[in-house]
């Protein structure tokens, strides 16, 4: 792979570039800070602010969607429909999340757990990880500790039905294959990027700015044998990780494809008004089967165009006047970025029938963007390089703590973890914060406000499992008054006893499993912490 490239602003380049700063300052607007609080005022902020897309206009799409997706605690995605369209035609699709052993593990991270083992069995290649090189360099963790909460991750995610032969579980540490692609991955990452997206600066370890590679490389390891379409399910804290992760991969990549119109290289917006030309050619050409660029030049400037193109109408009339008389027409753009001469000469082979070849591009007459994207990568793996699809995500939402406020691992009562003993689970739900009214007078008469408790957020996120008539009757009968939140509780109380039981025999159960797999729960003997760190 070539990396003649020092500049840092490269990558978030033109078209499919995305807003990179992770704004951190709060101030009115959402914070995505992976190493913040996560919480979230405002879900709606965060399509607009940093584009990631509804989840429920692609529902549709997805073949058999989870209980998560259907009742919008899955509220977020980017590209998710790649990996559905690969699902739902049994083409390769992975699915990887990673996990910081800081803590115990809890109904919040179930959500994650539950996520990869749906897409283990709509058949992707699932990876869970372990973020110890994070939860160390970030958290400062000794190793005892993450050893030790490593473990107890490893086995609520089998206990829950990840299956260790069809999937790979490992821990960042271990790895030396993620290891060497982190560094490689490092060539593309500039410590200008990691001050606009995480705030890093001159006092930030460089142990903590590895594991942000480490991650980089998390992402991307499904790829490392075949590229394929991947998905990350994680909270939208994670988004910075998600877009530095996709311009990384974009920056790897061998060639790009482009649709162009004639010789000159047009940015996204010049695009669409000289697609218009094209369109309206009829309109202004000499001759509509040959039609010049000069013609189309003169025809652009005095077009009406929307006022969010006016910008870029200027650029794009020069460029075609400078195109003089070469014939406007559409084709599919080959641009080299980081294919040495063999793969660029590979790729001239490839390209079927009529083609042009430039310095720095072939044009291609006959492929459409697809054909010619699936041409790119195969030719790229071919000549040595990773080929990758930029990768997915879905975005899940965060648990309301059951004291009200944020659900916290630092705050017991406000949290279920997985090992809690099922009668103190219990006892956690009973005193829990409700959404109902002050007297059951008033419950009967305006109903409870179920969108506002975490109990039944509980229900919705847990309790309900695969069935939605259930969770539906719980959400009917509280908003009509039917229910009254005493009794609502200890269904609940005793639904999750039930659950944390179950779950922790199964856990128990998962012990064997895990000790034959090849994870070494044990490196804190090998490996000496280090000292300090900025937070
Ligand atoms: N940073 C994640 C967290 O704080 C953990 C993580 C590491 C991760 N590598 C990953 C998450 C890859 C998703 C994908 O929880
Ligand atoms: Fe919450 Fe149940 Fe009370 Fe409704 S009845 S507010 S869901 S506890």
């Amino acid at each position: 792979m070539s990396d003649d490239d020092t500049s840092p602003a490269r990558g978030t380049d033109g078209a499919d570039g995305e807003k990179q700063r992770a704004r951190t300052d709060g101030g009115g607007g959402v914070a995505l800070d992976p190493w913040g609080s996560a919480t979230v005022a405002d879900y709606r902020e965060l399509f607009e602010e940093f584009g990631i897309e509804e989840f429920e206009a692609i529902i549709d799409e997805v073949p058999e969607p989870h209980y998560l997706m259907r009742r919008g605690v899955i509220f977020g995605h980017r590209d998710y429909d790649r990996v559905a369209r690969a699902l739902a035609n049994d083409e390769p699709a992975a699915a990887l999340s990673g996990f910081m052993p800081t803590g115990d593990p809890h109904i919040g991270h179930k959500l994650v757990f539950d996520e990869l083992i749906y897409h283990q069995q709509q058949g992707a290649d699932t990876y869970g990880l372990i973020a110890d090189l994070e939860a160390h360099s970030a958290r400062g963790l000794t190793w005892a500790e993450i050893d030790e909460h490593a473990r107890d991750y490893l086995l609520s995610l089998l206990a829950l039905g990840f299956d260790p032969e069809e999937g790979e579980l490992y821990r960042q540490s271990t790895n030396r294959r993620l290891q060497d692609l982190a560094f490689e991955l490092g060539s593309n990452a500039r410590f200008a990027e990691f001050e606009s997206i995480y705030g890093f600066d001159g006092g930030t370890s460089v142990s903590h700015m590895q594991s942000v590679v480490t991650q980089m490389a998390d992402i991307l390891y499904p790829q490392l044998d075949e590229p394929k379409p991947t998905v990350i399910p994680v909270g939208p804290d994670q988004d910075p990780h998600v877009r530095f992760s996709r311009d990384i991969a974009r920056k790897t990549r061998y060639f790009k494809v482009t649709e162009a119109f004639a010789s000159p290289e047009f940015d996204a917006a010049e695009r669409v008004l000289v697609r218009r030309a094209h369109d309206k050619r009829e309109a202004w050409a000499e001759d509509p089967e040959t039609p010049r660029c000069e013609d189309a030049a003169a025809w652009l400037a005095d077009a009406e165009v929307d006022s969010e193109f006016e910008a870029a109408r200027a650029g794009a009339v020069e460029k075609l006047e400078n195109a003089g008389m070469e014939p406007l027409r559409p084709r599919t753009r080959f641009l080299d970025r980081n294919a040495d001469e063999e793969a660029f000469e590979s790729l001239i082979e490839a390209v079927p029938g009529e083609k042009r070849v430039f310095d720095a591009h072939i044009d291609s007459f006959e492929l459409d963007r697809e054909e010619a994207e699936e041409l790119a990568r195969e030719v790229e793996v071919d000549n040595g390089g990773f080929g990758f699809h930029t990768p997915s995500s879905i975005y899940h939402r965060f648990m309301t703590g059951l004291t009200g406020g944020k659900m916290s691992s630092s705050i017991e009562a406000s949290h279920i973890s997985l090992l809690d003993e099922p009668e103190e689970g219990y006892d956690k739900v009973k005193s829990a914060t409700t959404g109902g009214r002050e007297t059951a007078e008033k419950q009967r008469e305006l109903g409870g406000e179920a969108d506002e408790c975490p109990v039944y957020e509980l229900y919705a996120y847990l309790l309900a499992g695969d069935d939605d008539d259930f969770a539906e009757e719980v959400y009917e009968e509280c908003v009509g008054g039917e229910r009254l939140c005493g009794g609502c509780k200890e269904q609940a109380a005793t639904l999750l006893k039930e659950f944390l039981a179950d779950h922790q025999e199964k856990r128990a159960e998962a012990e064997e499993l895990l000790a034959d797999l090849d994870i070494d729960l044990d490196i804190d003997a090998s490996r000496r912490g280090i000292p300090g760190d900025e937070e």
